[in-house]
């Protein structure tokens, strides 16, 4: 009997159900090719659901999604909705609750993609991002007090344990061995302002690395350099760590080198539980219903997907098709510019696979 994948599929908001079919087709042709199943079951969670019944995840949902092997996520986010109740009761409670503390974000320049660093090439720009997706700033105490009064005061602390740090360490180390491109891990902090978290993360970096993972070279920028080496000298990164904060921010900047939201892919992992995959780049609601939103992100998120519940090479194969249509067909990655259709995208890469 060939294996089965059980997927939830949350095709959310905006252009996320667009992007989410198209990805499912190739998911469908890589399982076709590849001899297993995917068992999907959808779920409406997102705006339209909140704006209509006023509950943004149902009792229980959580519960439900842990049985899955992976989730397939669209996008969240809807312009009727107010800024951080979706992204906070759906993307965020999800991360957090199904403690999906790494996110796995891929800085790749495809071939044929346009990038703004000018004199950079593919093989210049190829890098994975592990973000820690459990804790910082994130989820560190925080509040007002007095709030409305000239003497306000708004916390919100950057909060870290050992194990948080520990656990998301090792697994950027691990991510390195097997990535077995340049075998470097970089730490990107700010040991010199933050003296306390990152003086954590640093000491741990190095002992967990002198003591198990001899072979990984280890590095260490400062944030504010990182975002300038990324334009700079990209070809200098092969994995970097970092907090949560501070992944966030350097992997938006990250997506532009590689040629933008259309293409860039991340993946929520639990390394013992379920995982949730989604293309980095939100609804884009303006495009919604006009087939002209470019589902390669969300394609590529379905490839990690799948590399994740260990079917590598279905997911090399979904890489390598991409690889061949932004190489050999698509003019552009932005919405409407492409020279096809979101569905005619979907169809040349399913075709590859
Ligand atoms: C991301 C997003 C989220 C984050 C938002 C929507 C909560 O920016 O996935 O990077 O900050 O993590
Ligand atoms: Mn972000």
């Amino acid at each position: 009997m060939s294996k089965s994948y059980k997927i939830a599929i949350l095709p959310g908001d905006g252009t996320g159900p667009e992007v989410v079919v198209e990805g499912m087709k190739v998911l469908g042709a890589a399982a076709d090719t590849f001899g297993f199943t995917l068992d999907t079951t959808t779920f409406d969670f997102g705006g339209d659901r909140y704006l209509e019944k006023g509950e943004i995840l149902p009792d229980g949902a959580v519960d439900e999604l842990r049985q899955f092997d992976a989730i397939y996520l669209g996008a969240i986010g809807h312009p009727d909705v107010k800024p951080g109740i979706l992204e906070k009761g759906i993307l965020l409670r999800l991360r957090f609750e199904l403690d999906q503390y790494i996110n796995l974000r891929p800085v790749k320049l495809y071939p044929g993609v346009w990038t703004p660093v000018r004199d950079k090439g593919p093989e210049d720009i190829d890098y994975v991002v592990v973000r820690e997706n459990s804790g910082g700033i994130y989820t560190g105490t925080g509040g007002f007090s007095m709030k409305g009064t000239e003497h306000e005061v708004a916390t919100q602390s950057m909060v870290y344990t050992r194990h948080q740090v520990e656990r998301c360490l090792r697994y950027a180390f691990e991510y390195t061995r097997r990535r077995n491109k340049e075998m470097t891990l970089g730490l990107c902090g700010k040991t010199n302002v933050l003296t306390y978290v990152f003086d954590l993360w640093e000491r741990a970096f190095h002992e967990i690395g002198e003591a198990d993972y001899p072979d990984v070279k280890r590095d260490y920028y400062h944030v504010d350099a990182t975002t300038m080496w990324m334009i700079k000298n990209p070809e200098w990164f092969d994995v970097l760590v970092t907090s949560n904060m501070f992944g966030d921010i350097i992997t938006d900047l990250g997506a532009m080198t590689q040629g933008g939201m259309g293409i860039a892919a991340g993946g929520n992992i639990n390394p013992e539980g379920v995982g949730m995959f989604e293309p980095i780049g939100g609804s884009a609601p303006k495009y919604t219903g006009q087939n002209v939103i470019n589902p390669l992100a969300a394609i590529a998120a379905g490839g990690m997907m799948l590399d994740t519940l260990g079917e590598r090479e279905a997911a090399d194969a979904i890489e390598s098709a991409i690889m061949d249509v932004t190489g050999t067909k698509i003019q552009s990655l932005a919405a409407g510019k492409m020279g096809y259709s979101t569905s005619e995208v979907g169809d040349m890469v399913a075709e590859r696979v």
